[in-house]
């Protein structure tokens, strides 16, 4: 596995992000996130200015993971390299895209639930896979059955994850972290509430913890 790969499987969640303000909360969101004990970010281009945020939540904290989702073009992924991500996330499975960044260095996880999808990520070398949407699509049931023909690869599930399931999630050895929002809401930071945010994280950061004991 490579880097940031080893590194989001340490950290185990990833707060996916839509930043309004970047240059008012990205700083601070970066704080509070690190605070929390999950140092990692996939800030998505689903608001305009994500490659702002990117950089400055690299800029306040530097050890922190940031990376780009709903990373649509090929314009995207230049504007994240440019801000510093240091990974793509995407939404659906794209080969120009994933030819792209694999071509670039940039790691990519792109999102598969298909036996299809799987089938064409292999020719990629990929490792890791997002699971997107997750609960929508199948869920634990579903990631299960995918790594029956599929064993190399580990998946990263998002959507519908949260404080309830993410203990369940995590102790299935197919999945290396899980994605959600839950602890970064729209009302959490457009309202700038920053200690609930770490204290969101702290509790993923513990479940994680706990499934990696039980596992
Ligand atoms: C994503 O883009 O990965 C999802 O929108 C996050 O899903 P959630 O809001 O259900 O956590």
């Amino acid at each position: 596995m490579n880097t940031v790969n080893e590194r989001i499987t340490a950290i185990g969640v990833v707060p996916v992000i839509k930043l309004n303000n970047p240059e008012r909360d990205a700083a601070p969101l970066a704080q509070a996130l690190c605070a929390g004990g999950v140092p990692v970010a996939e800030v998505t281009f689903r608001a305009a200015g994500a490659d702002t945020a990117i950089r400055l939540m690299r800029e306040a904290c530097p050890a922190m993971l940031v990376g780009a989702g709903t990373v649509l073009t090929r314009e995207h992924v230049d504007k994240a390299a440019a801000a510093g991500a240091d990974f793509i996330v995407t939404p659906g499975f794209d080969p120009e895209l994933v030819a792209y960044c694999v071509e670039k260095g940039m790691p990519i996880y792109p999102g598969c639930t298909t036996p299809t999808d799987y089938h064409a990520a292999l020719k990629f070398g990929l490792e890791v896979l997002k699971f997107f949407p997750a609960e929508q699509s199948g869920g634990l049931a579903k990631i299960k059955a995918m790594a029956a023909p599929f064993p190399m690869f580990k998946v990263m599930p998002t959507g519908g994850i949260s404080l309830k399931n993410l203990k369940e999630y995590l102790s299935c050895p197919v999945i290396c972290a899980c994605g959600g929002s839950y602890m970064v809401t729209a009302d959490l930071i457009d309202n700038q509430k920053w200690e609930e945010i770490t204290a969101l994280c702290r509790q993923s950061a513990d479940i994680v913890k706990e499934a990696r004991q039980n596992g």
